[in-house]
């Protein structure tokens, strides 16, 4: 039996720790105290430590929270376990920033691991809206950090906004988006506001504090589109943009669907297929289970002390579910489903399972069924979430 016949190709790192929590802001993360957070790079080094002999990784994602948070030394620690237990050198290595926590020392130690992308939480360029945001870092660290980044040789940068902000008018969209594509970086993800719940945002759109106005919303999206198109982006997903110009070869080759600077990582989670999640409450999703860890950074810390993983919940989904799931994820991709690539990853055949959903769809002008392949048109990925819903069983 080949011993590597489930490994697993993509890992994903939660640290859960932010400056200052923002007001959306329902990622699981909190302010906290140095100790805590050493606890917690030990407790992460020892489920890397149970996992790894599963893993090779072709990508890595640290995510948060804010994991530029950490410092030099916390880094050190993560990077070298890693290069002990083997884990370095995937073909794409992200890590999650907050502009306010970008140093040249911390970039550069990054970089010479082999972290070869940065993906930088900007959300506007606009003071007084990012300080309506709670964001800790004002439109110059932006600016700056991005030049530090490149400084320390980052040539894969991926820039976040978000648009229809309590407070933002059509003109300050326009001025964020012409401000962050004249930044020139590879990639960008974009998405409307979510009003969380047991946000203080969320709280103050309850108390009625503003409204929201759908039809700027959508001209914020159509801007956006063609913003991004006119600097060269690709667009490849509902919120998602990447330039196609050849990269470095030592990248690998592109899945030919999505431009060359797409986010492979993300990819592999829109395609359904598997992946360690580590950190609290980050989702495996392994062998056909899914799994999820505690919401609980001590909790995590205990379990992981004691040399369990620390998972809270775990279920094996019965695959319709699972290719019904992985129909819906995908066709939030511009290029949506090959009813081929659609049947090698799942077992299922979107033609016959889900015809009526796709005919239903495509005469709505939500979708389009082209010979071999079934992806929504510019409106359907306008209205992603409910047309993907046809397809969950
Ligand atoms: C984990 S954060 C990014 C890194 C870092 N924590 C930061 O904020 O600078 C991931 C991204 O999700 C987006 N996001 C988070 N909450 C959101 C919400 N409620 N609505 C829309 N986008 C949201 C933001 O664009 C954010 O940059
Ligand atoms: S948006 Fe980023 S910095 Fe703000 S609370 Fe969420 S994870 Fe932390």
């Amino acid at each position: 039996m080949n011993p590597r016949a489930s490994t697993v190709h993509g890992l994903y790192v939660h640290v859960p720790f932010c400056a200052q929590k923002c007001s959306y802001c329902a990622f699981y993360s909190e302010a906290s105290s140095g100790e805590l957070v050493n606890r917690c790079v030990a407790a992460l080094i020892r489920e890397l430590e149970l996992v790894a002999h599963n893993v090779r990784p072709t990508t890595v994602f640290f995510g948060g929270g804010t994991p530029s948070l950490l410092n030099l030394r916390q880094w050190e620690q993560i990077l070298r376990a890693m290069q002990h237990l083997d884990l370095l050198g995937a073909g794409e290595f992200t890590v999650e920033c907050n502009p306010a926590t970008v140093s040249l020392d911390k970039a550069r130690l990054l970089r010479s691991f082999g972290v070869n992308r940065i993906s930088m939480g900007v959300q506007s360029l606009d003071e007084k809206l990012l300080d309506r945001l709670g964001r800790i870092h004002s439109r110059d660290m932006v600016f700056k950090s991005f030049d530090t980044l490149r400084k320390a040789g980052f040539d894969n940068v991926n820039i976040d906004l978000m648009f229809a902000i309590p407070g933002q008018t059509m003109d300050m969209w326009r001025a964020t988006l012409a401000e962050a594509v004249a930044l020139g970086s590879e990639h960008l993800s974009s998405y409307e506001v979510i009003y969380e719940e047991d946000t203080p945002l969320y709280a103050r759109l309850q108390a009625g504090e503003f409204d929201v106005d759908e039809d700027l919303a959508c001209g914020m999206y159509e801007e956006l589109q063609s913003r991004a198109a006119a600097a060269g982006h690709v667009q490849y997903e509902i919120a998602n943009f990447a330039r196609d110009t050849i990269r470095n070869p030592e990248l690998g080759t592109q899945n030919s669907e999505s431009p060359s600077y797409a986010c492979r990582h993300n990819i592999n989670y829109w395609r359904g297929g598997s992946f360690y999640g580590l950190g609290p409450s980050a989702t495996s999703y392994v062998n056909g289970v899914r799994t999820k860890n505690w919401s609980n950074t001590q909790f995590y810390c205990e379990q992981l002390e004691a040399g369990k993983r620390a998972i809270e919940s775990s279920e094996e989904l019965p695959p319709l579910r699972k290719a019904g799931e992985t129909a819906a994820f995908g066709l939030r991709m511009v290029a949506g489903w090959s009813f081929e690539d659609f049947r090698r990853r799942t077992g299922f055949d979107l033609q016959t399972e889900w015809a009526t959903d796709m005919h239903q769809l495509a005469e709505r002008g939500l979708g389009r069924l082209d010979g071999d392949r079934f992806q929504l048109t510019d409106r359907g990925l306008r209205f992603a979430d409910a047309a993907a819903e046809l397809f969950l069983r």
